[in-house]
């Protein structure tokens, strides 16, 4: 039985007070459900981040910050530092968000000074990549996850691996104008960076999870997280309210087993 992944970034959506109402429905609602089975990991604001990590047990949901300064103080006015994330309880730092990279114009050398220092810090660091639209339609969709996760990736090695999670989120896939990627597709993806990893790492690259995210809802999660290279589910819109959230990895998780993962 694999290990299922279920995660939620929350943008910049939700107070304090709703950051810590959510997290105590989600934790409560989703006790029951074995933590050898699946992890989960919510990813709130950054101002919610000391009352979110201490509203939860982390056994059964991990915090995680929207993005992370690789450096651990200085002159960066706005920017927050690894040690200020440490000190307020984040397990994990998300990396190179398709908002952050397009929006913000982050660059894939940026983001691996992250990585790197998001794992000397002792975190988590969940990788972000996906082609546009544009060049999924110049068919480069494969040569631009590949480039994404080796520079992204760069000067990490297998000992590294415990702390290194990868989504798959293709950029015209996410928010409200996104069209999901079908199944079909986003396994194939999942397969490119695969092989990608198992070049980087070697055989132990299966420990690292490969989550798909965009546009997850009730309607594709099952098919989606049937694939067999898709250990999970990064969710936005689909999982911002507990009860509905709740319900959705409930028939993830029976739907995987049904397939036998
Ligand atoms: P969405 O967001 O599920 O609302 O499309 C996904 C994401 O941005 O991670």
């Amino acid at each position: 039985m694999k290990k299922l992944y279920f995660g939620s970034n929350l943008k910049m959506y939700k107070t304090i007070e709703n950051t810590v109402n959510y997290l105590t429905e989600l934790e409560n609602l989703t006790k029951d459900i074995s933590r050898d089975e699946i992890q989960m990991f919510i990813i709130p604001s950054y101002t919610t981040l000391d009352r979110a990590s201490k509203a939860v047990d982390h056994k059964n949901i991990i915090i995680g910050a929207q993005n992370m300064h690789w450096e651990e103080e200085g002159q960066f006015t706005g920017e927050i530092s690894p040690i200020m994330l440490k000190e307020v309880g984040c397990d994990l730092v998300m990396i190179g968000h398709s908002e952050r990279r397009h929006v913000f114009n982050e660059t894939d050398e940026e983001e691996n000074k992250k990585v790197l220092s998001a794992i000397n810090h002792g975190f988590i660091a969940l990788l972000c990549i996906g082609e546009t639209a544009e060049q999924k339609e110049n068919g480069i969709s494969a040569e631009i996850l590949r480039e994404q996760l080796k520079i992204g990736l760069h000067g990490t090695s297998v000992e590294n691996i415990p702390q290194i999670w990868v989504a798959y989120e293709p950029v015209w896939s996410i928010g409200v104008n996104g069209t999901p990627a079908t199944a079909d597709y986003a396994e194939e993806m999942h397969v490119v960076i695969k092989d990608c990893l198992k070049e980087l790492y070697g055989d132990r690259y299966e420990e690292i999870p490969v989550l798909y995210g965009g546009s997850v809802n009730p309607g594709n999660a099952d098919e989606l997280i049937q694939q067999p290279s898709i250990d999970g589910l990064f969710i936005g819109r689909a999982a911002w309210q507990a009860d509905k959230f709740n319900p959705l990895i409930r028939s993830a998780i029976e739907s995987a087993r049904k397939v036998n993962k």
